[in-house]
């Protein structure tokens, strides 16, 4: 089959080429899934640029990638499964994670074919292109998985960064929860986070939202560009701060830990003093059953950069996503889909 095979660490264009690589063989509880789709996000960059230095020891690899085949997000068809798998067959249309847990390994979607635990894949629904179905599962998941469990009806809600991958998803989650957003993005993505569904929008660069009358009982923050003293200032008694993170593609260099993990250890220092992220409901969900759900039920959808790219321009997506152009998620088409198909 053909695969984006990662041969080092570094530059995409110098360490990523397309390659003919055997198929992998589904294990017991796995899929062999046939790939139509597959996305890019931040994560992704990180592992094929092996920063923070961090990762390399939590289990991508040190001197050079473990798994050899980038990429985690994707969609496609079964085509064959595991022999104590139950909830797949041959032929269902799917999406999800190649990988279980942290993503900070390779987890070989950019390919033609992959293997997937079956646990890790949900039915795409039929009103969701393969293209669609691809660009939800990392970013929606950690959208979930850090607020999905403290946002209710009548709250007030910011989404600092709520045009970007994750913030799409949080923005939609609040929204489908009953909260009344506010979504800050520069200002060319104003229309975009209209579009789904912010009550109100705030250009970062012309706006401070720090400065909201009213207050928020929950702030999500994806860029961490705020003081805390900022932050703290209009968060209503009782509010929730939520950290997401982001290193800016190594810009604010930290070698060994990038700039999200530093600011995630100060917050939880700070957490007792009562500015940080509030501990969970013991009744949180599972967010990935969660998140799905809510795609299930079409509350929640991508918006996806209008071109697509081919399964080798895999680097070029990667330096896209890196200038931090796109506006929605991008997306590697594997196999040819015809727009607003969507087989079964
Ligand atoms: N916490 C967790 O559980 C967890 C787990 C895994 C991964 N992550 C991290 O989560 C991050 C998610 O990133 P993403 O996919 O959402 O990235 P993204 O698509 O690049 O979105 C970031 C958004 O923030 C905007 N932004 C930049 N500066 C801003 C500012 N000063 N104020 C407001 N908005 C600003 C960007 O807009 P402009 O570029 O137009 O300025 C962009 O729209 C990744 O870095 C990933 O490593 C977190």
């Amino acid at each position: 089959m053909r695969a984006i095979v990662q041969r080092g660490y570094g530059s995409p264009d110098q360490v990523l080429e397309l390659a003919d690589v055997a198929v992998p063989e589904p294990a017991a509880d796995e899929v062999l899934v046939r790939i139509h789709a597959a996305s890019v996000h931040p994560d992704v960059w990180h592992v094929v640029r092996g920063f923070p230095l961090v990762l390399r020891l939590m289990g991508a690899g040190v001197r050079r990638p473990r798994v050899a085949v980038p990429g985690t997000d994707m969609a496609g068809i079964v085509e064959r499964v595991g022999r104590s798998v139950t909830q797949h067959s041959p032929g269902d249309a799917v999406y999800g994670e190649t990988l279980r847990g942290h993503q900070w390994k390779n987890g070989g979607a950019f390919a033609e074919y992959a293997t997937v635990h079956e646990s890790a894949l949900a039915p795409k629904p039929a009103d969701l292109s393969f293209a669609e179905a691809a660009a939800i599962p990392t970013s929606a998941y950690i959208a979930y998985d850090n607020m999905g469990h403290l946002v209710d009806d009548g709250m007030r809600v910011a989404v600092n960064g709520a045009a970007g991958g994750v913030g799409m998803f949080c923005v939609q989650i609040a929204k489908a929860a009953g909260a009344h957003v506010t979504g800050v993005d520069s200002g060319a993505k104003l229309d975009m986070m209209r579009r789904i569904g912010a009550d109100e929008v705030v250009d970062y660069a012309a706006e401070d939202f720090t400065a909201d009358p009213d207050g928020f009982d929950l702030i999500v923050d994806i860029p961490g560009n705020r003081s805390f003293d900022d932050l703290a200032r209009v968060l209503r008694p009782g509010g929730s701060y939520v950290y997401i993170g982001h290193d800016r593609f190594a810009k604010r260099r930290h070698r060994v830990l990038g700039s999200t993990i530093p600011r995630m250890l100060r917050l939880g220092l700070e957490a007792p003093f009562g500015r940080g992220r509030q501990s969970a409901r013991k009744d949180r969900p599972d967010h990935r059953v969660a998140t799905r759900a809510l795609v299930a039920a079409g509350a929640i959808r991508p918006v996806l950069e209008e071109t697509p790219f081919g399964l080798a321009e895999v680097a070029s997506a990667l330096k896209y996503l890196e200038e931090g152009r796109a506006l929605g998620k991008i997306v590697v088409r594997v196999a040819d889909e015809a727009p607003g198909s969507s087989p079964h």
